[in-house]
């Protein structure tokens, strides 16, 4: 079985459907979201269009930030030495991010906790394992999609990051979706949610709806390590992932 089929069944089975899906159908969202009653809010319509214009991400290049060079590689040598903020005095490893630079899709978490910050990757502890279920609830894995975090070095105790830590890790964070550009962005927990949207509103009013980063269409979605926390909220994000599903193959050509 392909892994990523294993992830689903796995993650299928922990939100309480065991029905097992034939080989050759990789898409059981389809099949299910119906059968799925979340107890909030059905996901609305997208307020944004279907087909966005061509993204216009923020500019990185001012005089005391600029990055060089636009490759992703480039980028992340870059940042891998930065100490332009508090939180390079306790990090191990600075958590670039992961994936396919070309995916469509990106998701961004909060910061690096602990496994990360020793490994130098995102997602790599138990919510990073949940993740990979749920990318397998999609069809999908880690080499098709790419992942980030807002901020690029672990906060002491797994504190919430610092406005201004957020402010001097926007030029990664910046310079790496412009040259990311994805189709789709999935936000992933209140924090990564407040702080890219702009907004003080809850994750559960921002999971009703889409919403727009630079003309790039974005999904609020549970984080999985609040997934782990309440699992009954899994019944909940399987809807969010067949709506981001529904959503990204809308977008495909
Ligand atoms: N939580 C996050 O938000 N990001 C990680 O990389 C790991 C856990
Ligand atoms: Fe630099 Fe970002 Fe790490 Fe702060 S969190 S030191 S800005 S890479």
């Amino acid at each position: 079985m392909p892994e990523h089929a294993e992830f689903r069944d796995l993650y299928l089975s922990e939100i309480g459907i065991h029905r097992p899906f034939p080989a050759d159908r990789t898409d059981p969202s389809e099949q299910i979201t119906n059968e799925i009653k979340p107890e909030g809010a059905a996901v609305a319509p997208s307020p944004v269009s279907s087909q966005p214009g061509p993204p216009s991400l923020p500019a990185t290049s001012t005089a005391d930030t600029a990055v060089d060079g636009n490759r992703l590689d480039d980028i992340a040598i870059q940042a891998s030495s930065c100490v332009a903020c508090r939180l390079s005095e306790q990090r191990t490893k600075v958590v670039f991010g992961v994936g396919n630079p070309e995916a469509d899709i990106v998701f961004i978490g909060e910061a690096p906790g602990r496994d990360e910050d020793l490994k130098g990757e995102p997602f790599v502890g138990r919510a990073g394992k949940l993740l990979d279920r749920m990318l397998g609830a999609l069809g999908m894995d880690r080499s098709g999609v790419y992942i980030m975090n807002t901020v690029k070095c672990r906060p002491p105790n797994n504190r919430d990051p610092r406005p201004d830590e957020v402010e001097a890790c926007s030029r990664w964070f910046d310079a790496q979706l412009r040259e990311l550009s994805p189709k789709i962005i999935c936000l992933l927990g209140r924090v990564s949610a407040q702080t890219v949207l702009e907004t003080d509103q809850s994750l559960s009013v921002l999971r009703r709806n889409w919403h727009d980063y630079h003309g790039i269409p974005v999904q609020v979605m549970y984080h999985p390590a609040y997934l782990l926390r309440s699992p009954q909220q899994k019944r909940h994000a399987w809807s969010d992932l067949c709506e981001l599903k529904r959503r990204y193959e809308a977008l495909l050509p």
